[in-house]
């Protein structure tokens, strides 16, 4: 029966390839598509014929396909070509490809993961999993075990009411990062109540403003001391908590004798500390990152482990301790912390870093992002590094240098050689003068 009625959408909703297309379970869309998305579930990839990326992804693409389909999920997987349906990429605001895009009811969560069958179909069932599941009360111990590694969220009390509305929007929104539970209490006069579980302990929303109920979930949807890395520190950033980063080292992190190890353990007891405090817990989320290359991007300047600086991703500011971090504790942090909160309300406090929006930030950004690369290169294969740059420097030196030792300065001197003494050779010109007599006497005088 679902076959027959998959094959009837086929036949009225989409383009059919020609019959000599092997079958495939994956459905070819066109701009019809943009009628039905909203309906039920979809997982579609975007793609354009040139692209590299695409090419290698089709024959997953089609193997989820497949495994979807014999899975008995309601999700339909489709792909759309969108060179040759550009509506539908500028509609849905494609902008690379390929993209992935699951859609359930009309929300739509795009796909960053890994390119690989089994990623693309875990995230595809985890999309597809009821939105707020309900469990028993007596589950609550096994919610709380898997919780360690993945917060959840679970509203207390019958599924009614103004906060468990709240609860639904905001588990309709942030489905696809965090998973969200309900619990109905046998007993009647239980408060209702929407708590998140992770670190091995509870936090409840505080219900002063229910309709923050959605940010607050995007605030606390991250463990208490979480590894950021470049690809999701933009998620931690957008919580819309300050980062606490602390730079330290996956291999050092176990090593009892490192100080490395020292700090890591000082700042994880700091960001327990800070649950107890909300006015501190609602401002800040503690991150570590493996090494300090993204620190010194960051920063702009050589960082090195173990460090701790304050960061909004927001503005791309950040401050720092005036203590060195090995003479931090657990409640220096926490003062630090406390005293930032209370200088960024009253205006006092000077972020460092230049706004990282301008271009002339961006600039300076990529110019220290290069000169960094390059350092790295030289600090991880000095070998290499330095036949790749040195070669080409060698050779500019020479280079350089022939041309300067030439000297092609017109020199009077040296364009007319030695100095020729003009030796003017005086000829004396000894002019013979002949002078003929000519004795003209013409005293011939007759005289008579
Ligand atoms: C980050 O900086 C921006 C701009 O100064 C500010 O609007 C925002 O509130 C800051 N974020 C946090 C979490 O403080
Ligand atoms: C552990 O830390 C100490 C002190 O920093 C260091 O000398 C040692 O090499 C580290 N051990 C390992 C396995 O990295």
């Amino acid at each position: 029966m679902a076959l027959l009625i998959k094959f009837l959408l086929f036949l009225s909703l989409f383009v059919l390839n020609e019959a000599i297309n092997p079958p495939t379970a994956v459905l070819d869309l066109s701009e019809k598509f943009l009628d039905v998305k909203d309906e039920g579930m979809w997982f579609v990839e975007f793609y354009a014929p040139w692209c590299a990326h695409c090419k290698r992804l089709h024959p997953v693409w089609d193997q989820v396909g497949h495994a979807l389909a014999d899975s008995d999920l309601p999700i339909r997987v489709g792909k759309v070509d969108c060179t040759r349906f550009t509506l539908v990429a500028n509609k849905l605001g494609i902008q690379g490809y390929p993209t992935i895009i699951f859609f359930r009811n009309g929300h739509t969560i795009d796909y960053r993961g890994g390119r690989d069958k089994e990623s693309l179909i875990s995230f595809a069932k985890r999309c597809a999993a009821p939105i707020i599941e309900s469990v028993k009360e007596n589950e609550l111990e096994k919610l709380k075990l898997s919780a360690r590694t993945q917060p959840s969220f679970v509203f207390f009390g019958e599924s009614t009411g103004p906060l468990f509305d709240a609860f639904n929007e905001a588990a309709n929104s942030k489905f696809s990062v965090a998973r969200f539970y309900s619990i109905a209490p046998k007993d009647a006069s239980f408060r209702p109540r929407v708590v998140v579980l992770k670190d091995n302990a509870e936090v409840e929303f505080n219900q002063k403003d229910i309709s923050d109920l959605t940010n607050w979930v995007a605030r606390e949807r991250w463990p208490g001391f979480v590894q950021a890395s470049s690809s999701n520190l933009a998620e931690i950033g957008a919580s819309g908590k300050l980062v606490v980063l602390v730079v330290s080292s996956e291999t050092q992190k176990f090593n009892t004798t490192s100080p490395i190890h020292h700090f890591h353990k000082i700042a994880e007891e700091a960001s327990k500390e800070i649950r107890k405090m909300p006015e501190v817990w609602d401002r800040f989320q503690f991150a570590w990152l493996d090494g300090p290359d993204l620190a010194s991007q960051i920063q702009m300047a050589t960082v090195s482990e173990p460090h701790l600086f304050i960061f909004n991703y927001t503005s791309y500011e950040y401050y720092l301790s005036e203590d060195e971090p090995s003479q931090m504790t657990v409640k220096s942090i926490v003062t630090l912390l406390k005293q930032n909160a209370e200088s960024i309300d009253k205006g006092t406090v000077i972020a460092l870093g230049v706004p990282g929006r301008h271009l002339l930030t961006r600039v300076k950004r990529m110019a220290f992002e290069l000169y960094w690369n390059v350092a790295q290169m030289f600090a991880t294969q000095p070998l290499l590094s330095s036949c790749l740059f040195g070669v080409p420097i060698a050779f500019l030196s020479i280079i350089c240098y022939s041309i300067c030792s030439a000297d092609f300065t017109v020199d009077r001197d040296e364009f007319y050689g030695e100095d020729e003494e003009e030796e003017e050779e005086l000829i004396d010109e000894e002019e013979g003068e002949e002078t003929d007599h000519v004795d003209t006497e013409d005293d011939h005088e007759k005289a008579d």
